[in-house]
């Protein structure tokens, strides 16, 4: 892969925006030769993520970096918006939790699919959530 197509950043603003991230991660998984299963994982917790950013975060973007540690390649993903925040993330990381008519399972089940999992968030700071899978 060219070195100057190992990160860029998508839009996260309409339902089409959600529609090209999960695009472009399957594309990127396929890239790195992650199995059809570790795609689908990768590509679901992107679109849970994004949908996130959407509708509780108003909308912001996706950042991807291929990640190459020489024994091990991975692909980092990371959404961020400047929306409310997450007042209480312990609340928002339970199982069947939801601000709205979800069913609440977008963040716990997005942590479960990946191998790193972090999300900085405040009340009027916005929200980033990092996520990792190695190949
Ligand atoms: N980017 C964000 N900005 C603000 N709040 C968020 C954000 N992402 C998640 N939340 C909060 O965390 C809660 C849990 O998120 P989660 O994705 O698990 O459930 P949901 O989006 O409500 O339902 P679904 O199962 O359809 O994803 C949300 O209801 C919302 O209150
Ligand atoms: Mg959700």
């Amino acid at each position: 892969m060219p070195a100057d197509e190992s990160s860029g950043t998508l839009p996260l603003r309409s339902e089409e925006d959600i529609v090209a991230s999960r695009q472009k991660v399957r594309a990127l998984t396929q890239q790195l030769k992650f199995s059809l299963v570790d795609q689908t994982k990768m590509v679901t917790a992107a679109s849970e993520l994004s949908r996130n950013t959407l509708v509780h975060g108003g909308g912001g973007m996706m950042v991807w970096e291929v990640l190459d540690e020489g024994v091990r390649r991975g692909l980092k993903l990371r959404f961020e918006d400047e929306g409310p925040g997450i007042p209480d993330l312990k609340l928002a990381l339970t199982d069947g939790w939801t601000s709205g008519k979800g069913l609440g399972l977008g963040l716990s089940g997005s942590k479960r699919l990946m191998h790193d999992f972090e999300i900085e968030t405040a009340p009027g700071q916005g929200t980033r959530v990092t996520v990792t899978r190695w190949k």
